[in-house]
């Protein structure tokens, strides 16, 4: 996440994360899951700018760069507007804010879209009403808005999630990776991704991913690329078969599904090869497709 002062505006970059590796452990008591997920962000972002208003009044306005005709949510339905009422009433301030959303992450495709906006304002409004909460009130705060908005608030490039996704370990050192994602033409709600999925009986573990990785061996670390979600999510959407389909037929390492889906993404050797790759999905019809890298 990047902030930028520019006057009385702050400006935020909120990137979007793909889910390299995701294991589903449990069924918990209060109906979400246990995981263990490897997740890493991506230079594909909204952009966010905050302004404060000179009454409580939470103002948001959303400007669509999705290239579809999916309306982005304004008001209580969009989680900025809830973690700038949740920071109002956690601080007890009295000060507004007017925000502007430049929408690019595609929704309902398990890239985060709406809980890396949820972050965003939660971080720029601690700065812009001067609150000084401690990093873990904001955790705190993130928590209750969604199991993936903590990871954004700590702003790591990549770490190990688990618990429901909201308990971080940063991989502390660097993974320089390129993908290109796509998204077929519909998406998939995230209860829903969750609702049928099977819980692993011999679970796997993530760290062999995450050594070979950062050790740059692309062809062996394509192997333990694993997402339990996604059978379940091409059992009830079968674009996210042809996707894979699409995408394995690509000169990609490896392929898979991120999040609950349903975006798709392909690990690529190099920036330019994800470049091209995305050019010809685009041309062959692909719904949305961009090249994206991970970020330092
Ligand atoms: O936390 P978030 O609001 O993103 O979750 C949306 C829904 O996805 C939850 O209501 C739950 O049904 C499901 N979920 C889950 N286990 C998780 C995360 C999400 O079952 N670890």
């Amino acid at each position: 996440m990047l902030i930028r002062q520019d006057g009385t505006a702050l400006w935020v970059h909120a990137p979007a994360k793909l889910n390299l590796f995701l294991e589903v452990l449990g069924k918990r008591a209060d109906g979400f899951h246990e995981l263990e997920t490897l997740m890493v962000a991506i230079s594909l972002h909204d952009t966010l700018s905050f302004t404060e208003e000179p009454t409580p009044a939470i103002r948001l306005h959303c400007h669509s760069r999705l290239g579809s005709a999916e309306a982005v949510p304004t008001g209580d339905g969009n989680l900025v507007v809830r973690a700038a009422k949740l920071l109002q009433q956690y601080s007890g301030t009295s000060r507004g804010v007017s925000i502007h959303l430049w929408k690019r992450i595609p929704m309902a495709a398990g890239l985060a879209g709406g809980s890396t906006d949820a972050a965003a304002a939660l971080v720029a409004l601690d700065r812009l009403w001067e609150l000084g909460l401690a990093p873990e009130e904001l955790l705190s705060l993130a928590a209750q808005l969604g199991s993936d908005v903590a990871f954004f608030v700590r702003r790591v490039p990549a770490a190990i999630c688990r618990g429901r996704g909201e308990k971080i370990q940063e991989v502390d050192r660097p993974l320089e990776l390129s993908f290109v994602v796509a998204r077929p033409a519909s998406g998939l709600s995230t209860a829903e991704g969750f609702r049928h999925c099977r819980v692993s009986s011999r679970p796997r573990s993530v760290r062999p991913l995450v050594e070979l990785l950062i050790d740059g061996r692309l062809k062996a670390a394509s192997r333990c690329l694993h997402n339990s979600l996604q059978e379940t999510a091409t059992q009830l959407n079968p674009e996210v078969t042809d996707l894979i389909t699409r995408l394995d037929g690509q000169p990609v390492v490896a392929s898979a599904m991120t999040g609950s889906g349903t975006a798709c993404f392909g690990l690529c050797g190099t920036p330019r090869l994800a470049g091209r790759i995305a050019r010809g999905l685009r041309g062959s019809g692909v719904p949305w497709v961009t090249a994206v890298q991970t970020r330092a």
